[in-house]
């Protein structure tokens, strides 16, 4: 019988069967460990000594035998010649709560199978081989442990594959790039891409969906994947400056390499899976840690009407940001964001990250007195590190930095790493997602939980799930943004990106889109071919869409004056209990429900691509036996993206759990629907939604 421990953890059950065997590499070389479910199997085995696995979901095959191992520096290869030693399998059944997120609980439930290897070189070394084994996927990765004769090593390279069965459709950005992670989807077959970011969102032919990425990229460089011909995605970590892909001394390990698997497009969406491999909270109390809204001195400078440098538009004045405070304060928004305020950006601050200076604000912005006036009004201030990827510069003053924004109660920063190299603070040019950079965002994590400082990183390293552990990493660019509208040579983010991002860079974590921008056109701002690619109605229907614990009214304040659809702006939250996809098409639409954490109410959103659609929903997840009163806003039977992106059909209707709603999408458009429990009032006044 397998041991078996039972104890409660938090508001959860704690499971754990362990078994524990050894074998002789005569009779052993192999090993299977299925899903809680059954649905899904991993067979690991040594073929003349070379580890593989493969996936299996029912009777089909996902990922066909793939290899495992590694390159090393002035070592022999570790990828063959192994045996197996031990096996361990256990299992493991928790349900956590989020203190923040898209979800309050969340279930960790796996089967894990753990191979102990030794190669036979004369030296002999040891690697063990970790699965785990979701319903909703497999993960896996190497484990290092300390041992006489592997102790510091430089890998040259990790050789894990994703055999695939065949030549699927992809959506994926490439890598390499100036711009990092912000690049436009491309959907073609696994054969005709090259070097691609994860997560790698993949269609099978028999309608599965796929995502690859990892989970816990702690102090490792981040993987890309390369697409061979026989359809094979191959590991190739990102290289430090001299080419040495890793380094590190024993014990270590490997983030988790991951492989979601879901039946629908949204099953990718709403499986936690790389949150449940990352470890838990290692803050404690972190009710100092809140999602908020915020309005921000941002917009102005993309569309060029403000500046971050010194000047008469200088947009970070001390007036300025107490009108923004002011309207913050006045509309129910929870914080403002100012950008521009210290010394650094006169000149081309993108090539001259060295001369930001971070204690050092312009002459025109009296941090005090801003920083008082804020307080004075409950609203918080979002401070902002853009350190142009000048990281010498940026880690040299880090800690009077943090210091210096708590001096004046700030418990935000929004950092940011423009800038097409990194440079190192040893005089090397590194890439955004080698090690060395994986190293310093994950020291900044750490320096601003020391002095509980919440982080929004733009330009940052993909999200692998790093906010279960630390709460304070809130939430990061990683993609094209909304700024890329305003300035765009191209025209800005085409009709149909919004429907990509969700089932693509979204599954990593939370991104700070900044959504809102009422005045679509932005015509005075002089970039006739730049805009927003949408309608107002799909603007706030990214609220619900796009999950982000930090999410802005991104546009210039003015631009909210009398404008009866910011009400949905100021009503939608930004933490939830419950989220669930109603209807989702990659590249096509998508709706969301979210369940508010501190209410009853319920938000939709819906959006879609560059057609009109009409899309069907019961609102089966309301409670049974109460009326709630939709608030609607739709675009109008005029709403066209190109033509008349701004009419929108604000109306409130009666409906309940039997209701069938029928989403209505002009081209390029959105629906927002806040769902909350009707008054009695209401009950008797209002018109239930009728087809
Ligand atoms: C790029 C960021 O994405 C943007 O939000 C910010 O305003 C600029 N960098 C300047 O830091």
């Amino acid at each position: 019988m397998y041991p078996k421990i039972k104890k409660s953890v938090g508001s959860g059950t704690l499971l754990i069967f362990i078994f524990l065997y050894c074998q002789s590499s005569d009779t052993v070389n192999q090993a299977k460990v299925y899903s809680p479910d059954r649905q899904i199997k991993v067979i690991f085995q040594l073929k003349d000594g070379a580890p593989l696995y493969q996936v299996h979901y029912d009777d089909r095959i996902i990922i066909k035998p793939s290899k495992m191992g590694f390159i090393l520096r002035e070592a022999a290869p570790l990828n063959s010649d192994f045996k197996i030693v031990q096996q361990q399998e256990s299992s493991f059944d928790e349900t956590w709560t989020q203190p923040w997120g898209e979800v309050k609980d969340i279930r960790n439930h796996y089967n894990e199978l753990r191979i102990h290897l030794t190669d036979q070189q004369d030296k002999t070394r040891q690697l063990n081989i970790t699965f785990r084994v979701f319903d909703d996927g497999v993960a896996f990765r190497s484990e290092f442990p300390e041992q006489e004769y592997l102790k510091d090593l430089q890998i040259m390279d990790e050789q894990t594959e994703f055999a695939m069965a065949d030549d699927q459709q992809v959506w994926w950005i490439p890598t390499y790039r100036k711009d990092r992670y912000e690049y436009l989807f491309t959907q073609s077959p696994i054969s005709q891409i090259d070097t691609v970011h994860t997560p790698l969102t993949i269609e099978t032919a028999d309608g599965l969906y796929l995502c690859i990425h990892e989970a816990a990229l702690t102090d490792y460089a981040a993987m890309t994947l390369i697409g061979e011909d026989d359809f094979r995605l191959r590991c190739d970590l990102v290289p430090w400056s001299d080419g040495v892909k890793v380094k590190a001394t024993t014990p270590f390990q490997t983030p988790w390499r991951t492989i979601q698997i879901a039946e629908t497009p949204g099953g990718l969406i709403t499986s936690y899976l790389i949150l449940n491999l990352n470890e838990s909270n290692k803050l404690g109390d972190v009710s100092w840690v809140k999602p908020a809204k915020y309005v921000g001195i941002w917009w102005g400078m993309h569309l060029g009407t403000y500046t971050w440098e010194s000047g008469p538009i200088h947009g970070a004045t001390t007036a300025n940001a107490k009108r923004y405070i002011d309207f913050a304060a006045d509309n129910g928004f929870d914080a403002v964001l100012i950008e521009g305020w210290n010394t650094g950006w006169d000149g081309d601050w993108i090539q001259n990250g060295r001369l930001f200076n971070f204690t050092q604000p312009h002459p025109d912005f009296d941090i005090a007195e801003v920083s008082r006036y804020a307080a004075s009004k409950g609203i918080e201030i979002i401070g902002h590190h853009e350190t142009a990827a000048d990281i010498g510069n940026y880690e040299k003053q880090m800690e009077a930095a943090f210091q210096f924004y708590k001096n004046y109660g700030i418990d935000a920063i929004k950092t940011g790493y423009v800038g097409d190299n990194v440079f190192s603070g040893m005089g090397t040019t590194e890439w955004h997602h080698g090690q060395y950079m994986v190293r310093h965002y994950r020291k900044v994590i750490e320096k601003a939980a020391e002095y509980k400082i919440m982080l929004d990183v733009h330009e940052p390293i993909k999200d692998t799930g790093e906010r279960r552990t630390y709460p304070n990493m809130m939430s990061r660019e990683g993609a094209r943004g909304q700024e890329w509208n305003a300035w765009d040579p191209a025209g800005g983010n085409p009709v149909d990106y919004l429907t990509i991002l969700p089932f693509t860079r979204m599954l990593a974590g939370p991104m700070d889109y900044t959504p809102g921008i009422f005045d679509l056109e932005f015509k005075q701002a002089g970039r006739p071919n730049n805009r927003v690619h949408g309608t107002l109605a799909k603007e706030l229907a990214i609220y619900v869409v796009l999950y982000s614990p930090l999410q802005m009214a991104a546009d210039l304040v003015e631009n909210y004056q009398n404008q009866p659809a910011f009400q949905f702006v100021k009503d939608v939250p930004v933490d939830w209990e419950e989220t669930r996809v109603l209807h989702g098409k990659i590249g096509d639409y998508i709706t969301v429900v979210r369940k508010e954490r501190q209410s009853s109410d319920w938000y939709l959103g819906s959006i879609t691509d560059e057609n009109p659609r009409e899309l069907e929903t019961a609102l089966s997840f309301l409670p049974a036996g109460k009326k709630y009163l939709a608030e609607i806003y739709a675009d109008a039977a005029e709403t066209d993206w190109k033509s008349n992106p701004r009419a929108i059909d604000i109306r409130k209707l009666l409906v309940d759990q039997n209701t069938r709603y029928r989403i209505r999408l002009a081209a390029g458009g959105g629906q927002a629907v806040r769902l909350r429990p009707a008054t009695e009032e209401e009950l008797t006044t209002m018109n239930s939604y009728a087809e």
